[in-house]
């Protein structure tokens, strides 16, 4: 299966989006609020709001994004250009189920992903699909969003509703973005606003059980389907090689690879079981659970890749839960983006290795890039440092494949046309090789426009990886 290029002949090239954060359209054919549409934009110094409902006078980017649900069919023409061979995107739940509780789904909604993915599939698109990428309905939240069983069976519903519908179309899904982030942002990943580490562990424990569940349902309704799980990368280095950094750097790990642990091997890992002991934490396990976890493994795993942490003795074990990122270290080797992010290539060379060491099942870097303020003169963005980063990033997969001997299957870079930014809410962060004129406000005419990296980009996988 080798090609020339060092890249297999069938690898996946393409980009990646989620609903809330590219299609807009947020109340219209018959959706409802999800999770997502009542957060405000930010910036890198102000965190986004949470509001109780959709507060007149607030700024929603998700109600508008960059109207990707009325110009999908613009937007896919260009990444067929770019000659993209998937495209990673997300079904908005609240489009199919809007508020969560219907018995039927919303023909609306089914009918607009359809033309979605005939589109992809026009210009051989394979569309990769996330299941639930921070985003589920609002209405949800009455009975108690993922601490409640009940919202177990909401989801697979919804599974069921778009496994059926969507057969011979998606071959490839992955069932909650980034399911980790429940650590850190309990709201985006589960549609919390408490934030102790009970209620996490609930949350997560419920949305094993509907993965699970969603992977032996989407099997059994098509043999075809590869059903992943995705890891929001947290990645970091020991400070030091004094012991005990290198102890605290291994137990930070452990609180994101758990995540990963249960859903690849089908349990709780050792290291979680006797720490959910320690705090007293009891999971809502019921009868024949373990069967559960254990018949819905993940065909393969995919994470996102940006940076690299550095952790050490003083880190204090909930940094990631409370802080976000901050563990108190910083790596003097590697430069930072704009926003402060840790540019660290090889970082993911080393993420590829960890995962399949761990696991032997194949790995996808969904999400990778670089978010930077563009400037749009005469028509065209230059961003060779977005080139850049790209280029440095992919020698490292490849790497990965030669070397190691990994099993990649493929790369589909982050917001491959610029949109939202989930964590600021901001449109200046961008990401795309496809520039959308829009201001953090929703101002602007919304054309799009090629950057330099879309012909680089363009190369690369006209060239099968042999360009980078
Ligand atoms: C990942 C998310 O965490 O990172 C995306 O899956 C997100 O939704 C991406 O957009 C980049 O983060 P940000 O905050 O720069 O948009």
């Amino acid at each position: 299966n080798k090609s020339d290029s060092g890249f297999p002949k069938d690898f996946l090239w393409g980009g990646a989006t989620a609903a809330n954060q590219c299609e807009g359209a947020w109340n219209e054919g018959g959706k409802m609020p999800s999770i997502s549409d009542v957060i405000t934009n930010g910036s890198h110094k102000v965190r986004r709001e949470i509001t109780d409902g959709i507060i007149e006078g607030k700024y929603y980017p998700s109600h508008k994004a960059i109207d990707h649900y009325h110009r999908y069919k613009e937007d896919i023409a260009l990444f067929a250009e770019m000659g993209f061979t998937c495209y990673r995107m997300s079904i908005a739940w609240s489009r199919i189920f809007p508020t969560g509780n219907e018995t039927e789904p919303n023909e609306a909604g089914l009918a607009h992903y359809d033309f979605v993915f005939d589109e992809c599939l026009k210009y051989g698109i394979e569309p990769l699909v996330t299941i639930s990428h921070y985003e589920m309905p609002l209405g949800l939240l009455d009975k108690g969003s993922w601490l409640n069983r009940e919202v177990v069976d909401d989801y697979l519903r919804y599974c069921k509703a778009i496994f059926n519908r969507y057969k011979g179309k998606v071959k490839h899904w992955i069932t909650f973005n980034e399911i980790n982030c429940i650590s850190f942002s309990t709201w985006k990943c589960a549609g919390l606003k408490v934030t102790d580490e009970e209620s996490k562990m609930i949350a997560a424990y419920h949305q094993f059980i509907a993965s699970a569940q969603a992977v032996k349902l989407g099997h059994e309704i098509d043999s075809n389907n590869k059903i992943g799980m995705m890891f929001g990368g947290v990645f970091s280095y020991p400070n030091t090689c004094d012991p005990e950094d290198v102890i605290r750097n291994m137990e930070y790990m452990h609180n994101a690879l758990f995540y990963c642990d249960v859903q690849c091997r089908g349990y709780y890992p050792a290291y979680k079981v006797k720490e959910l002991e320690r705090k007293g934490i009891e999971l809502p396990i019921l009868e024949g659970d373990s069967e559960i976890l254990l018949s819905g493994k993940v065909d393969f795993i995919s994470f996102s890749y940006y940076f690299s942490l550095v952790c050490g003795k003083n880190t204090p074990l909930e940094a990631n839960h409370k802080h976000a990122f901050d563990t108190g270290y910083l790596n003097p080797y590697l430069e930072a983006t704009e926003w402060d992010w840790k540019i660290d290539p090889i970082g993911l060379r080393y993420a590829l290795n960890l995962f399949y060491d761990r696991y032997q099942i194949p790995v996808m870097v969904v999400e990778n890039g670089m978010g930077a303020v563009d400037v749009l003169e005469e028509g065209i963005v230059h961003d060779p440092y977005r080139i850049d980063y790209f280029k440095s990033h992919l020698k490292e997969v490849k790497k990965a494949i030669e070397i190691d001997g990994i099993p990649v299957m493929g790369y589909t870079s982050w917001g491959c046309i610029d949109l939202v930014s989930a964590g600021t809410g901001e449109m200046k962060k961008r990401y795309g090789f496809i520039y959308v004129d829009m201001d953090d406000y929703g101002n602007g005419t919304l054309n799009r426009y090629k950057k330099d990296s879309f012909y680089w980009y363009k190369d690369v996988i006209k060239t099968n990886g042999q360009e980078l």
